[in-house]
């Protein structure tokens, strides 16, 4: 990703013709300022401009533990709630919190690739575990790589970049396997294919991130927040206010504004989403999808029949077509398989016009 970031950057400032066009970016198009006032005063900004607590706003913390409850249909505690800097630093808690030099931590073989950054920058090893042909968690093959070392089960449901998401039963089983289960629900908001089960149903140690970026389309402000199990709820603010201290308080403030109105926000969202899902659907009609998203931004195009790796595919789209996508070689620092990442990951949450000439510059190079 770092790579086609780099190169797009170029692609702007170059002489070539075209309008570059974004397929790759993490966020939704969704236009939060039509919903909601992102502003704060001179006054507002000065009254905060200390630290904060390092489990985040109270009165945040109870607005996401009221959110969840709409959502989710789960009361959860503002005592087990800790605000974030975005996923990313509920990952950084959370895994810091399980994990140490020799522990095991078992994660899917094609994923978010911070997930196995973030756990062998704790020394941990990676398991890596290969998906179904279905795109789906293989929960016997878990089973069979848990040993005494295992620290951590690292889970992504609706999945980054596939969207398949876990039944109830099947965390029910991937719990009952008696080891910590990390679950990132970034998505699970932004479903329009019925609710999407989650994590924070089951009683264990386990711990539950989710954020601001992707239900409410601000990644910009970093918020984000992880439920953590009421046992380890002392040693993992101990642990976070040696990380960052505590999150930004400007964007805790516009945080619990947002979540405040966040049922009516997110039907709006899943609204959006659905809408450019299905013209997405449309518009592809001649690419290879591997799967129809049911939930979130991204679509999943099949290049398995090209004899040319994902990346460097990607890389030609921005050179020769400036047009942005996600390789598959991005999500698979653990996978086994050399055939694993044969995808590109689209955003399709982007205007009509723009996702049909997207789309059509990218049949076109796969058509040559
Ligand atoms: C599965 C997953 N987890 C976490 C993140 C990071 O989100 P945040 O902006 O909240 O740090 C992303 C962003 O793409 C993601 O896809």
């Amino acid at each position: 990703m770092d790579e086609i970031k780099d190169l797009m950057a170029a692609a702007r400032c170059g002489s070539a013709q075209g309008q570059l066009i974004d397929l790759a970016s993490g966020t939704s198009h969704f236009d939060i300022r039509e919903h909601a006032d992102l502003t704060l005063d001179a006054g507002a900004l000065s009254d905060i401009a200390r630290y904060g607590d390092c489990m985040g706003m109270y009165s945040l913390r109870c607005g996401v533990s009221d959110f969840l409850a709409e959502i989710h249909g789960v009361r959860i505690e503002p005592a087990r709630i800790m605000i974030t800097d975005g996923a990313s630093g509920a990952l950084t808690i959370a895994l810091g919190a399980l994990l140490h030099p020799g522990a095991e931590a078992i994660i899917p073989a094609v994923a978010y690739p911070m997930f196995s950054v973030v756990a062998e920058h704790f020394g941990a090893r990676c398991i890596s575990v290969p998906l179904t042909s279905e795109f789906k968690v293989d929960i016997d093959a878990i089973a069979a790589h848990v040993t005494e070392r295992t620290r951590a089960i690292v889970l992504n449901s609706p999945s980054n970049p596939f969207g398949t998401v876990l039944e109830m039963s099947e965390l029910r089983r991937l719990a009952s396997l008696g080891v910590p289960l990390v679950s990132d629900e970034v998505y699970s908001i932004l479903s329009y294919d019925g609710r999407v089960p989650s994590a924070l149903e089951l009683d264990g140690d386990h711990f539950v991130i989710n954020s601001f970026s992707k239900a409410f389309a601000v990644p910009g402000l970093r918020i984000g927040y992880v439920v953590m199990p009421e046992r380890l709820v002392n040693a993992t603010k101990s642990w976070r206010r040696l990380v960052n201290v505590a999150t930004s308080m400007p964007s805790q403030v516009i945080a619990d504004r947002l979540v405040r109105n966040g049922p009516a926000i997110i039907r709006a969202h899943r609204e959006f989403l659905h809408a450019r899902r299905d013209a997405f659907v449309e518009v592809a009609r001649d690419l290879d999808l591997a799967l129809v998203p049911k939930n979130g931004m991204f679509g999943v195009i099949d290049v398995s029949s090209s004899d040319r790796a994902s990346d460097a595919i990607a890389r030609d789209l921005v050179l020769t077509q400036r047009v942005s996508v996600v390789p598959g070689a991005d999500f698979c620092r653990l996978a086994q398989h050399d055939d694993a990442g044969d995808f590109l990951r689209v955003n399709f949450s982007c205007s009509r016009t723009v996702l049909t000439e997207g789309l059509d510059r990218l049949h076109r190079y796969l058509s040559v």
